[in-house]
């Protein structure tokens, strides 16, 4: 799969000719992988029903891609299938090439059908676990897949070297075409209807029908410690992940290392990846690893299906122990899981700030004008879904990428007016007055200049109904600060932020009702979407982009754009 170009092998042996005279140095160790991307139609049996799912090589789920940090990736995507698609690198930093970030008509048009792009970026600083996905539409439902990034040659874990690795990507199985799930929810203007099944490495395994013989299992040698990196790539699912009868230590998420916390069972929004070792220090046997929802929103549907594999034990074969999961709502248990999370390496957090936003993020529900067809006007009440953040539901553009825009001053595209507080102030996760339920529509930018200092309070509502959301950030990792229930206070909450080892991520678990606050250092420019990453909720609005300038040294500016960059 991987081909190394001959130029960079010519570049090898200069380099280790050079090694000879000089010291090991992480630059000269780099290498540069090359990667054919083919997405095409397949066709995918499970459920005991064949579709024809969108893929990537015709691998469900995708190719993992593994690179040690300071590597370079090269990907040629080339789109057959019969929609729109662009491939998002999740995590990845993207230092000064945000034209290889991929979310449509953010940072580049999408590849038509027939056309294709090169995606071309190196990982800067990362270690641990990442994935990519497409990100048009709900394609991502099928197109995914892992990037598992090594330390840097020469470099070790900052954990005893693990006997084995294993994958466990958790997806999310529509006994349907998902695209059309998300074209009838846009047509109707209700909620899409949930999953069938959730997935293990693209099995849903033993609990459900027809799927038993193709259980995915994971195997172990007794006293062995595996390094297991689990990756939530469901598409509107937070999800609990557990392995009966064994404990789960954390080292790392979001491809950063965290001090190790043992647990016997993890939350992870969709976006999130966990990295943990395990010790197979159990009776030689069988066990399930599952996963199942966090089900946050009250009285909303949700697929209430387990998937699981097999932790198998060198030449076990008995029948394997099923664990016990935390309830659906069982908010307390993915609380004491996602405070528990601090930084390994000491953190550079900003202690002054430049910008102080506070964004409230939430659902809403738009009243159809009148004479609207009834049929496109199915959430309750005569109403459509909406989401906001302070009140701006965001619209993608369709002529041209918000980067394209920005980098040759396109007007016209977006404004950049999206505001630091809330229009208005209210009781935000209690009773919300209806008044208040209808986002104003718009493409609303936040600009910001190099280098600036960022603070973020993210403030959960109470609007239609109150959920947990995983909160993405694109060409950043941000620090977690604090979070907590009910409204942010700041003459109380602010004596509570860890600015000693605040965790280092890319998605952030937006308690239920609740808050969060996150601060970063834009030192990357761009155009950046900050989006829950339920793909629901993304289609109604919750999101909004960063925009941040160059600044004037040499890493610090755009890079111009690749000649292949597709045009709407
Ligand atoms: Cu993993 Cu914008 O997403």
């Amino acid at each position: 799969m991987e081909r190394v170009f001959s130029n960079t092998r010519c570049t090898f042996s200069l380099l280790s000719l050079l090694l000879v005279f000089s010291s090991v140095s992480s630059f000269t160790n780099a290498k540069t992988h090359n990667h054919d991307f083919v997405v095409q139609e397949t066709k995918v049996k499970r459920l005991c029903k064949t579709h024809n799912s969108i893929t990537v090589n015709g691998q469900f789920p995708g190719p993992t891609l593994e690179v040690n940090n300071g590597d370079t990736l090269v990907i040629h995507v080339t789109n057959k299938a019969r929609y729109n698609v662009t491939i998002h690198w999740h995590g990845v930093r993207q230092l000064t090439t945000a034209w290889a970030d991929g979310p449509e008509f953010i940072t580049q048009c999408p590849i038509r059908p027939g056309g294709s792009y090169t995606y071309r970026f190196t990982i800067s600083g990362q270690e641990g676990t990442l994935w990519w996905h497409a990100h048009s539409s709900w394609v991502r439902a099928t197109v995914y897949g892992a990037i598992i990034i090594h330390p840097q040659q020469g470099y070790s874990y900052p954990f005893p070297k693990p006997h084995r690795e294993s994958l466990i990507t958790l997806g999310e199985w529509w006994d349907a075409n998902p695209i059309d799930v998300i074209r009838e929810a846009t047509r109707t203007g209700a909620a899409p209807n949930v999953s069938d099944a959730y997935t293990i490495n693209g099995q849903p395994g033993d609990l459900y029908k027809c799927s038993s013989k193709d259980t995915v299992k994971v195997p172990v040698n007794p006293g062995e410690t595996s390094l297991i990196r689990v990756i939530n790539a469901a598409l509107n699912q937070q999800l609990f992940f557990t392995i009966a009868n064994h404990k789960l230590t954390v080292v790392g998420a979001d491809a950063s290392y965290v001090k190790p916390f043992t647990t016997k069972v993890l939350m992870l929004g969709p976006g999130q990846t966990t990295d943990v070792l395990m010790k197979a220090d159990q009776t030689s046997g069988r066990y399930y690893i599952a996963a199942r929802a966090y089900a946050s929103a009250q009285g909303a549907p949700f697929d209430n299906t387990t998937t699981t594999a097999i932790l198998e034990y060198k030449s076990a074969t008995s029948k394997p122990i099923m664990p016990s999961l935390p309830a659906y709502n069982d908010t307390a248990t993915a609380t004491a899981f996602t405070t528990s999370f601090r930084s390994l390496r000491k953190p550079i957090v900003p202690t002054e700030i430049d910008h102080n936003l506070f964004i409230t993020m939430g659902l809403g529900i738009n009243q159809c004008p009148p004479k609207t067809r009834p049929r496109n006007c199915q959430a309750p009440n005569g109403t459509r879904f909406t989401a906001s953040m302070n009140n701006v539901s965001f619209v993608l553009p369709s002529n041209v990428s918000i980067l394209q825009a920005h980098h040759q001053g396109i007007p016209g595209v977006f404004t950049t007016d999206f505001p630091a507080k809330p229009p208005v102030t209210f009781d935000y996760t209690g009773n919300v007055s209806r008044s208040l339920w209808q986002p104003t529509r718009g493409t609303k930018v936040y600009k910001l200049k190099y280098g600036s200092r960022v603070q973020i309070v993210l403030q959960g509502t109470n609007i239609f109904t109150a959920e947990n959301h995983p909160i993405h950030l694109h060409g950043y990792d941000f620090y977690i600060l604090a979070e907590g229930f009910g409204n942010f206070n700041p003459k109380t909450d602010t004596s509570k932020f860890n600015l000693v080892d605040p965790p280092l991520r890319n998605t952030v678990s937006l308690p239920v009702k609740g808050w969060a606050v996150i601060r970063f250092v834009a030192d990357n420019p761009g155009t950046w979407i900050m989006h829950c990453h339920l793909d629901v909720h993304i289609g109604w609005g919750l999101a909004t982009v960063f925009v941040v300038e160059d600044g004037p040294g040499p890493m610090q500016k755009l890079e111009q754009p690749p000649p292949d960059l597709p045009v709407c």
